[in-house]
């Protein structure tokens, strides 16, 4: 089969036929999403967390992205792969812009920034120059210090409204995908019919183009805190080869996420 790109992401979305997502961090996890029918990775700054025992991703260096990537880069066959600029790596559109070509050279074909209307400018700096960009909005890790917490985003009349304008702006920017984080599921629909881009939800209800878990969540490896959003997939799977089957087909069926993983 060919080459999954944003193109390939844009006219599912057209059409309403959802994708999956799942982080991954290395070769062999990622032959299996592949065979599996995942249509993005993510080598997401989670991994400070769920690979390097942290308990936030502010640790997570542009090296260490660098290296997960170039891993799962060599056990892709089709997939879109994305990668997380981490914490105060995108400062300016240039820091961001030198950041992100190391995650390209190291084999990503796109990558994703946290934050709202203030990356305008480094979203379009970094589309203008061929890098396709996801922004990631709503709860957004890297500023956990800032928010008091992971907390559920948008749920005040100020917060949605904000969300709105953010999303618009950076669509417009050229963002070719945006992430939404634990925000509510009314919230998620409305950003997802407002736009004519992609948005991929965590936590961000059942409407939006694609879904996204974390994949130490999904396979039940985790053994810190579990979101709301995050359903077991090796409950009732035969091997971590079905968990991912079930969960391509439950995000593809619309019965992932259900109403019990929504705010
Ligand atoms: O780093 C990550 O895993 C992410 C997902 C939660 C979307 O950004
Ligand atoms: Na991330």
């Amino acid at each position: 089969s060919k080459a999954i790109t944003t193109h390939t992401l844009q006219a599912m979305r057209d059409k309403g036929e959802k994708f999956s997502m799942l982080t991954c961090y290395d070769a062999s996890f990622a032959t299996l999403m592949d065979r599996s029918g995942v249509e993005v990775v993510l080598i997401g700054d989670s991994l400070g967390m769920v690979c390097q025992g942290h308990n936030s991703t502010l640790p997570v260096t542009v090296q260490d992205i660098v290296y997960h990537t170039a891993s799962v880069a060599r056990g892709n066959g089709t997939m879109l792969i994305m990668a997380d600029l981490p914490f105060g790596s995108y400062p300016t559109s240039q820091a961001a812009f030198d950041n992100a070509v190391k995650l390209m050279q190291a084999g990503a074909h796109s990558i994703k920034l946290e934050g709202g209307a203030w990356l305008v400018d480094t979203v379009k700096f970094l589309t203008e120059r061929g890098i396709p960009v996801c922004a990631h909005l709503g709860l957004t890790p890297q500023s956990v210090h800032q928010l008091g917490g992971f907390k559920v985003q948008g749920k005040t009349m100020d917060g949605a409204t904000r969300l709105h304008a953010d999303a618009v702006a950076l669509q417009n920017a050229g963002a070719s995908m945006l992430l939404l984080e634990a925000i509510p599921a009314t919230l998620g629909k409305e950003i997802t019919e407002r736009l004519s881009v992609p948005t991929i939800g965590i936590g961000a209800g059942p409407d939006c183009s694609g879904q996204v878990l974390v994949m130490h969540d999904m396979l039940g490896v985790f053994p810190g805190h579990k979101s709301r959003f995050v359903r077991n997939f090796m409950d009732g799977a035969n091997g971590i080869d079905g968990a991912l089957k079930a969960y391509v087909a439950a995000v593809k069926d619309g019965s992932f996420p259900a109403q019990e993983h929504c705010f």
